[in-house]
């Protein structure tokens, strides 16, 4: 049974497009999943992390929203083009992307552990 480190939730929750809350799928949640899944297999890594499918995160106003576990990471407006930096800044290297971050996340201090990669 794989035993991963991190689980990376992405919303891709849709709403109907007259719903005044929006949804991550409509601003790309789907990309964001699927270029997770990619960048992580070209790396290796997709049996260290797993790219989960997440329902609504409730933080719609901030969508892509993307949460990391187990270190409880918040990102909002996540695109595809932010996916590597998350990889290789957050999940490789410890150190989570603050332009990304979502406000109000004080268990945030110093770096995170980082992957242990044994090849
Ligand atoms: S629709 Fe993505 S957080 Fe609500």
């Amino acid at each position: 049974m794989p035993s991963f480190q991190r689980h990376v939730f992405v919303c891709v929750n849709e709403r109907a497009p007259d719903n005044p809350k929006g949804c991550c799928k409509s601003r790309g949640g789907v990309e964001v999943r699927d270029t997770l899944k990619t960048e992580l297999k070209k790396r290796g890594l997709a049996k260290l992390v797993r790219a989960n499918n997440a329902g609504c995160l409730d933080q719609c106003e901030q969508g892509v929203t993307v949460v990391v576990y187990p270190e409880q990471v918040w990102y909002g407006h996540v695109t595809p083009a932010d996916v590597v930096e998350i990889i290789e800044q957050h999940l490789v290297g410890g150190k989570p992307v603050t332009r990304l971050l979502l406000p109000d996340q004080p268990h945030l201090k110093g770096d995170l552990p980082a992957l242990e990669i044994t090849r």
